[in-house]
């Protein structure tokens, strides 16, 4: 048997692999019993970079070797991301504090270009790192920002420089209506209608032909007809909701899930039984940190009061256009 040694691993020395072994036992730390399964290392990524603000190159590298992938997937996978800032050996990793200010056509209207130029000069970079972002879905209170994980309306130098500095950086949760007050007012009696037999697949698909339903990703397909069709596939079958779509004027996505979620929460169990999937993926975008806040806790709530399986519906986090 060949007991080769792979080379970079000889060629370290003892303080490299000392390095190397703090890294895998931060890896290992963090990830805890999660699985190490290849389709959650978007979220394996998150977790480093939420709580080191970037991906080392030596944190990339445990983790491959953790999840037993090559460490180009992971490059490849953590350097596509807007969210997730690589940091080569050798680079200084980004500032603690990070402003995006929004630079899509609404808010730029609004005075984006502006609004960068002067907080990026009226900050030290060595606090505060201003980036440029797509849409933030805010496009009605334009312009819009994000300081850490608190969306800001109607930015402004001072505002923003202001929360840096006294770092309110924490997500914002709106007023929503919960599970409770969802079922008070009528929720979920249509799933239970559905799940009773009350209501058959067939019926509803007619229902949704002759109400004209259509998709809102481009090609306008009838919804009714989706449901037929994936119906006529052998399973399994997995149910993906995309709530990552980010042009302006997507914003909708943002308004109604902060809002009202279980309303798409219920239109997503009863169409995972209408078709017979297995589990719904709910891909959300990370640019909308209080709709994940929202749907991590009513996604549990529906869990507690045994309306969804666990892990039936599971949450997954985008990482920036
Ligand atoms: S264009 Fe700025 S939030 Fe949509």
């Amino acid at each position: 048997m060949n007991a080769e040694v792979p080379r970079r691993r000889r060629d370290r020395g003892p303080k490299g692999r000392a390095v190397e072994d703090k890294a895998l036992a931060d890896v290992r730390e963090l990830l805890g019993s999660r699985p190490r399964r290849r389709d959650l290392l978007i979220e394996h990524l998150h977790l480093i970079q939420d709580r080191f603000g970037h991906l080392s190159a030596r944190h990339m590298r445990a983790l491959a070797e953790e999840m037993r992938l090559s460490q180009a997937e992971v490059y490849e996978v953590a350097s596509f991301y807007d969210h997730f800032d690589v940091v080569h050996e050798g680079q200084t990793p980004p500032a603690p504090i990070t402003i995006r200010v929004c630079e899509s056509i609404a808010c730029m209207l609004a005075g984006s270009e502006q609004l960068i130029e002067a907080l990026t000069a009226s900050v030290d970079p060595a606090d505060v790192r201003v980036v440029r972002a797509p849409c933030v879905g805010r496009c009605a209170t334009a312009p819009a920002a994000r300081v850490g994980d608190r969306e800001v309306d109607h930015a402004t130098v001072e505002g923003l420089r202001h929360m840096a500095l006294e770092g309110m950086t924490e997500v914002v949760v709106p007023d929503y209506i919960g599970l409770e007050t969802y079922q008070v007012r009528g929720g979920y009696r249509t799933l239970a209608r559905v799940r009773s037999g009350e209501l058959t697949p067939e019926a509803m698909i007619e229902t949704l032909q002759n109400g004209g339903l259509r998709g809102l990703g481009g090609a306008g397909f009838p919804t009714g007809r989706k449901w037929s069709i994936v119906r006529g596939f052998a399973g399994p079958r997995l149910m993906t909701i995309n709530g990552d779509e980010g042009e302006p004027g997507t914003f909708k996505d943002r308004w109604f899930l902060e809002r009202d979620p279980h309303r798409a929460l219920e239109g997503a169990l009863i169409a995972a039984h209408a078709v017979e999937a297995e589990r719904i993926y709910f891909y959300m975008r990370d640019e909308y940190p209080a709709v994940l806040h929202i749907l991590r806790a009513e996604i549990a709530a529906l869990e507690a009061a045994g309306i969804a399986p666990p892990g039936f519906i599971e949450l997954r986090r985008g990482a920036g256009a």
